[in-house]
């Protein structure tokens, strides 16, 4: 990092291409820096503006298209918004390391009245699998005492009845169209996850904490909205899961992402392998903000998970599709690594403290039933040797199917 510079009011910086070039990241670092260290300190005005010469311009992980004020050819000018460029220069530049939660990490200097516009926000979108799992999350929030404002988006296939529901569960319920993945299967479980996008649009909101609605909140997150764009927890040592991530709305960077939407790939077909294509650069949250509920020992029959996380993340066969008292998990031989007696629990402790008229969207249907005592029969006969198949059902959601 150059240090020699002092006040400077245009700095000129020639980008190269290539996503995942690491020279491309140090130009952008080394010119995030210097603005920092030009505008922000005591005295400084604020007012400083940025050249950048290059096909692909800057990287928007770093700097927003928001904060562009001419463009031509080869050539945008910039004129940061430095209290969200000193956020970004104060992350680890790698994102291997965790990235730690700090009061320096606030927006503040010069403007200290500033508050920022925060929200949770969940989608649902082409069924109402996910219903119960989003009153359930809102439940589980509101449970922390967050005071963050909760945002659902919701496509035509959410009922009114269920909309209802999930506002009474205390989201605050905005309509949207769909989007389609061009890289899914056509009736894939996954053809339109790229509606998640949508909340880029959020723009009444300076920052979102999006929640996939097969989490729940067991621990307060309102701290973690001090993370700039993109924070989220490694799905693995390079990817990012995308049931959590904090980002900022803005108009034109959904736009970009749209206009991308077919050149990018995605490993998945989903929305997290977008997003992991459109933002390489990325702030790496504690796996606590969001535990993979997942076993690679097989043969661990205990599970316990651990009692300090902020959130659990439901992979595998949703709680609220399994019976309360046992977690269906364990009888599907591809699914056993998601299957975890304390996990499930968690998720019942939340369903048990909400109001009966939201329980009532966390019933069973004939259907749901049926699958669970398929697959319990197939764990029987062949004498898994957990033995949850022998567990007495006592869950009453079996006597009064829920009609949908
Ligand atoms: C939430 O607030 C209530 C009322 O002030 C309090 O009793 C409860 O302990 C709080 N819960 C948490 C998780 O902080
Ligand atoms: C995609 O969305 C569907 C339906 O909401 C959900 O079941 C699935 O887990 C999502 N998958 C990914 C990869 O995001």
């Amino acid at each position: 990092m150059p240090r020699s510079y002092e006040k400077v009011d245009v700095v000129v910086a020639r980008v190269p291409d290539g996503v995942r070039d690491v020279f491309r990241l140090q130009v952008n670092l080394v010119v995030a820096n210097v603005l920092v260290n030009s505008g922000w300190e005591e005295g400084g005005d604020g007012e400083v503006y940025v050249v950048f010469i290059g096909r692909s311009g800057p990287m928007w992980e770093i700097f927003r298209c928001d904060d562009i004020i001419f463009e031509e050819s080869d050539y945008k000018i910039y004129k940061p918004d430095l209290k969200r460029v000193k956020q970004k220069v104060n992350m680890p530049v790698g994102s291997c390391m965790i990235a730690s939660s700090s009061s320096s990490l606030q927006p503040a200097g010069g403007t200290n009245t500033y508050k920022s516009r925060d929200a949770y926000v969940t989608v649902l979108h082409s069924s109402e699998t996910y219903v119960c799992g989003a009153i359930a999350l809102a439940q589980s929030i509101l449970q922390t005492n967050s005071t963050k404002d909760l945002i659902l988006l919701a496509d035509a296939s959410i009922s009114p009845k269920s909309l209802r529901g999930l506002k009474a569960a205390g989201w605050k319920i905005k309509l949207i169209q769909r989007i389609r993945s061009p890289h899914a299967k056509k009736s894939a479980y996954n053809e339109y996850n790229y509606s998640k996008l949508r909340i880029w649009q959020l723009t009444e909101y300076d920052k979102l904490i999006f929640i996939d609605s097969d989490l729940i909140v067991l621990n307060n997150l309102d701290s973690f909205f001090s993370y700039p764009q993109l924070s989220a927890v490694g799905n693995d040592k390079y990817m990012f899961n995308s049931g959590l991530i904090s980002i900022e709305p803005s108009q034109c960077m959904f736009e970009t992402l749209m206009k991308n939407i077919v050149t990018f790939g995605s490993y998945n077909g989903g929305d997290q392998g977008f997003l992991n294509e459109a933002f390489t650069w990325w702030h790496r949250f504690h796996s606590k903000v969001n535990h993979l509920k997942v076993f690679q020992d097989p043969n661990n029959g205990k599970r316990e998970i651990p009692d300090d996380l902020h959130t659990i993340h439901y992979l595998g066969l949703k709680p609220w599709m399994c019976y309360k008292d046992y977690d269906c998990n364990w009888d599907m031989s591809d699914r056993r690594r998601y299957a975890s007696d304390s996990a499930h629990k968690k998720w019942w402790e939340v369903y048990d403290a909400m109001p009966g008229k939201l329980k009532s969207f966390c019933g069973l249907t004939k259907k749901m039933d049926a699958r669970i005592q398929k697959w319990r029969g197939i764990a029987k006969s062949e004498g898994f040797r957990d033995g949850h198949w022998k567990i007495k059902v006592k869950d009453r959601r079996r006597t009064v199917h829920m009609m949908l």
